[in-house]
């Protein structure tokens, strides 16, 4: 079969789309003929070297998939070949075929492109995820989504509404902002000329925020701490702003505050397994009946691979970028 193999050139990776070996599948998998998988920010650190697959993954890149089912493992039941199915996956995706735990699967809604299915697995459950299984965010309470136009960050402000939270944003240009504001942000910064800080307390009467749903890290580290109300919760989910910061403890203990740490990708399957279930039964039905719906910025064909990593590594996307296999 053809996948995506990443080289080490002098001017950084490089994604060519040529033969790999084929995928082999366990009795309770089914393997898979993908359509369309999705560019995540792991990938692009993937191809750079710097963040290895978890131990058994694919070396082949892609955290998730759209498409039908070639052969089922002699275990699995409920499911038949030609089922158009979209799930997450520890790697693999940026191939003809991969091998997924029947369990994993989500069916797809007949209407809907594998475009559209592979734009939900990873950045959904993610949103879900660290929203509602971390931060614990509550009905009227406000969260504060960083990067508000990823993503994540577009599926995290359509989750937060649909429990009648009110989700804040930041993102980096006017565009974005307008778009996470279409999308239900009650308030939306611009990181690159404002404050987030000082735009939190004076939109919140100097209270801050409830729950923080925070990509960036260290540079954010100190103020995601001062905007904070009491009980707070920070869900950092990503280091785009650095690995390192301080913060003055003295807030976190009087506010009685919790940090919080998340990745996806590392936890085991059968975690994963229940997460997927607890998103199909809680949210997926309204995926399904359009109240929430995957935001797809660009489809690029998956020999253009690495045209779509640029595009994602020169922050120009709202929402997902889609690589349609053929
Ligand atoms: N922990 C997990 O399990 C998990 C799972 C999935 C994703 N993630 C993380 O979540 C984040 C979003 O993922 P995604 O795939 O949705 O990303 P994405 O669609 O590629 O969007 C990322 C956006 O972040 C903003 N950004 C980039 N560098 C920034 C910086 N230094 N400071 C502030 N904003 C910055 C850019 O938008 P602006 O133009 O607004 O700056 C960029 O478009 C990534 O960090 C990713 O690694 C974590």
């Amino acid at each position: 079969m053809n996948g995506i193999v990443v080289t080490q050139e002098p001017n950084g990776p490089l994604l060519s789309w040529t033969t790999v070996p084929d995928v082999n599948f366990a009795p309770d998998e089914v393997l898979v003929n993908v359509r369309a998988t999705a560019v995540n920010r792991a990938d692009l650190m993937q191809a750079t070297g710097n963040y290895p697959p978890p131990p058994g993954a694919s070396p082949i890149l892609g955290l998730e998939m759209a498409g039908e089912i070639a052969t089922l493992g002699e275990e699995v039941e409920g499911w038949e070949v030609g089922d158009r199915v979209c799930a997450l996956l520890p790697g693999g995706g940026y191939a003809e075929q991969v091998n997924v735990p029947a369990e994993m699967l989500m069916k797809l809604p007949d209407d809907w492109s594998f475009e559209m299915g592979t734009a939900v697995p990873e950045v959904w459950l993610t949103a879900y995820v660290n929203l509602f299984l971390e931060a614990d965010l509550q009905a009227g309470e406000i969260a504060l989504i960083h990067a508000g136009a990823s993503g994540v960050g577009t599926a995290a402000i359509q989750l937060a509404r649909a429990v009648d939270a009110i989700p804040y944003i930041t993102a980096g240009s006017e565009i974005k902002l307008g778009r996470c504001r279409e999308l239900g942000a009650e308030l939306a910064i611009n990181y690159k000329t404002e404050d987030f800080l000082e735009k939190i307390k004076e939109a919140t009467d100097g209270k801050g925020v409830d729950v923080i749903l925070d990509p960036v890290g260290g540079t954010y580290l100190d103020r995601n701490i001062k905007a904070l109300n009491r009980f707070g919760r920070l869900v950092n989910i990503g280091l785009l702003g650095g690995v390192k910061g301080e913060i003055n403890m003295a807030l976190l203990l009087i506010n009685r505050l919790t940090i919080v740490g998340s990745t996806l990708r590392s936890r085991p399957p059968a975690e994963k397994i229940t997460i997927t279930k607890k998103f199909e039964s809680g949210f997926w039905p309204l995926l399904k009946d359009g109240t929430l719906k995957p935001i797809i910025d660009t489809t690029f064909p998956i020999e253009k691979a690495q045209d779509a990593h640029l595009y994602v590594a020169d922050n120009k996307n709202i929402g997902k970028v889609i690589l349609k296999v053929e």
